[in-house]
Formats: structure tokens, sequence, C-alpha cells
């Protein structure tokens, strides 16, 4: 026999609440309060995310180094600087995330360039030297063939006349590097000036189509 009082003894017995989720918030070092690209590449992308071994602003660096120093046109040496940027918001499909991001601040041509190299890196160009990288054999299977999107992509970009931006930004888009050599933008600084257009009130506290693509970078732990 129950000894709850009589009131008691037909309420249902309430189950003790759910414990609270653990919100799991990292902090970042801050950065300036209108943050430029070069904040932005030394701040965030320098810090490997999104599954990545390796540091975006570190890759980006060495292939838009190698491309400078190759003698190639600076939207071209801009657009290896900015080719893998799009990592910062995605990884998937992030030559579309990265051409997305900056096409507010950059010219068209090296947008596209950006865009482009995600599909071009996929097939060889023997005119340039370019081959299939050794690396999308381990991460895609000996035997990969990319979708019809891709294809369609490489396609429509091979008859491009901007196609040798993109295929620079390949030639260029070299993985084996020192992860342990500093950072270094400064022989990027004039040609980001002259061909990257800074928003005065600083990345993401501006109003364009991808304002909130730097936010998400700024601060990519924000639980909303
Ligand atoms: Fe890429
Ligand atoms: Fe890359």
């Amino acid at each position: 026999m129950s000894s709850l009082p009589d009131d008691r003894r037909d309420r249902p017995v309430k189950s003790p609440p759910p414990p609270r989720p653990e919100i799991a918030v990292r902090t970042l070092a801050p950065l300036p309060p209108k943050p430029t690209l070069i904040d932005l590449l030394k701040g965030r992308l320098s810090i490997p995310g999104n599954g990545m071994k390796f540091a975006v602003a570190q890759h980006v660096c060495q292939s838009a180094l190698q491309a400078k120093r190759a003698g190639l046109d600076e939207e071209t040496v801009l657009a290896c600087l900015l080719h893998d940027i799009g990592i910062g918001v995605a990884r998937p499909d992030h030559g579309w995330w990265g051409a997305q991001l900056i096409e507010p601040y950059v010219s068209e041509k090296i947008s596209w360039a950006v865009r482009y190299h995600q599909a071009l890196r996929f097939y060889p160009d023997a005119s340039v030297g370019y081959e299939y990288p050794q690396m999308y054999h381990t991460l895609f299977g000996p035997d990969f063939k990319p979708p019809e999107y891709i294809e369609a992509a490489y396609r429509y970009a091979r008859n491009h006349p901007w196609y040798m931006s993109a295929r620079s930004v390949t030639m260029f888009d070299e993985y084996s590097f020192d992860t342990a050599a500093p950072l270094d933008l400064d022989p990027f600084v004039d040609i980001i000036g002259r061909h990257f257009r800074q928003p005065p009130e600083g990345l993401g506290n501006d109003s364009t189509a991808s304002s909130h693509m730097w936010r998400t970078i700024v601060d990519p732990f924000k639980p909303l």
C-alpha cells in the first residue's frame, strides 16, 4: 500500500529534468574592431579548422608567394592568396564558398578563378605540366570520378577566356609545405591594397551579400 497521502496518490510522478547541455564555447584572441583581410588571415585563418590538418592562411600564403616569384600578374597572385579562404566557412565546395565570400571586394576575374580552381584541381593539363594531385588518391580513393557538377564546372571553365587564371591557381596549390614557417603577409600588403576593397567599417561590419560569412570567420564558435 502506498504511503502517499490521498491527495497525492494519483498524481503523475515527475521525472527529473534532463541534465543541462554543456555549451562548448571556445574563445579566440580578439580582433581589431574593424578587421581587415590581413587581420583575419593572421588572427583566424592561421588556425587549422573545419577538419583541416593545415591552416588556410599558411597554405594560401605559400601558393601566392610561388605565384609572385613566377612573375604572375597581381590579380592572379591575389586569387592564389584567397583561393582556399572559403574553407574558413565550410570545407565542402570551398571554391564556391570562397568566391561568394570575396565577390563584393575583388574583381570578377579574381572571384572567378577562386570558384573554378576547385573543379580544375581534378583535371590534368599537360600543356602547363599540371598533374592530378597524389593527395586526391588518398582523399577520394583510386577510382574516384568527380560528380557531374564538378565535370560541368570544368567543361565550362576549360573553354572560358579566364581559364588560365583558375588554372594558375591550381598550379601553385601545393600541399607539402613547412607548417612551422612563420606567416609572412608583407609581400602581399600592396597587392591587397590595390585589388581588395577593404570596407572602412571592417569585414563583417559592412552590409554586403557576404558580410555574414565574414562574421562566421570572425567568431566560428557562436552558439547561434
Ligand atoms: Fe582549394
Ligand atoms: Fe589550396
